[in-house]
């Protein structure tokens, strides 16, 4: 989540489901964007890759089925990951809170963006009630090249309120040539993407930390009802 738009939000999303993926991790991926991008990235994908549950969560159930049966997660899901659109504030943002165990805040390092990532992490913390309700929240730095002073900032701002910068991402065009193909770094073919799996195995291991924390056995299946 981020309020700033192109940021990295969706790349974080279908990157991460593409490596967890990968390591036989079943997941969801959930389109909460009108945009629709990570959806489209999912119909990009080639058929015989390992597949990603897609929900396009940001429309309205199609005829015969509940809201809460297309939300469903099949008790095989290991992870949902959930992409959200820009200007997320209020309701959508407390809901969103609510139904996550984990909050990843993609960041890219200019001193607009960083400056509203803070803005948006008081919203998280203050109307989200993300602390008091016991979410886990990590920055991610996206399409870092150097180190800038305006990240150094953020750092210190964040280590504040004791919330961690679990990866950086790189800027390269890989993530473009991915994007096209409805795949993510880690499985492009060539050697050049070797290096930008890191920042996946980072955060993927991050999340696992607290595995056991929000695991309370199998998902729980909603029985669908008719309307
Ligand atoms: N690390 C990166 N390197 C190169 N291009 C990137 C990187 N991260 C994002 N992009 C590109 O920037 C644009 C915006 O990223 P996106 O993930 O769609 O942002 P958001 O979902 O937050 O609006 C996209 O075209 C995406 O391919
Ligand atoms: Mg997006």
């Amino acid at each position: 989540m981020n309020t700033k738009g192109g940021c990295g939000k969706t790349t974080v999303a279908t990157n991460l489901a593409s490596y967890c993926i990968s390591q036989g991790l079943a997941t969801d991926l959930f389109d909460y964007d009108v945009q629709g991008s990570s959806s489209h990235w999912l119909k990009a994908r080639a058929g015989d890759l390992p597949a990603i549950r897609g929900v396009a969560a940001h429309k309205p159930p199609e005829a015969g089925i509940t809201r809460s049966w297309q939300l469903r997660i099949p008790a095989q899901t290991r992870y949902v990951i959930q992409d959200t659109p820009a200007g997320h504030v209020g309701f959508d943002l407390v809901d969103r809170v609510n139904e996550s165990d984990i909050i990843l805040v993609p960041v890219l390092p200019s001193a607009i963006d960083i400056h509203s990532t803070a803005n948006f992490i008081r919203d998280l913390l203050l109307v989200g009630k993300a602390r008091a309700r016991n979410k886990r929240i990590a920055i991610i730095a996206n399409r870092t090249r150097v180190r800038t002073r305006s990240l150094n900032t953020l750092e210190r701002f964040l280590s504040n309120l004791d919330i961690p910068v679990i990866a950086h991402v790189r800027d390269t065009q890989n993530y473009v040539r991915a994007a096209e193909q409805g795949i993510g770094v880690c499985e492009l073919a060539d050697r050049t993407a070797q290096k930008d799996i890191a920042p996946w195995e980072s955060i993927l291991n991050w999340i696992q930390q607290y595995d056991n924390e929000t695991d309370a056995g199998p998902a729980s299946v909603t029985l669908p009802v008719s309307v």
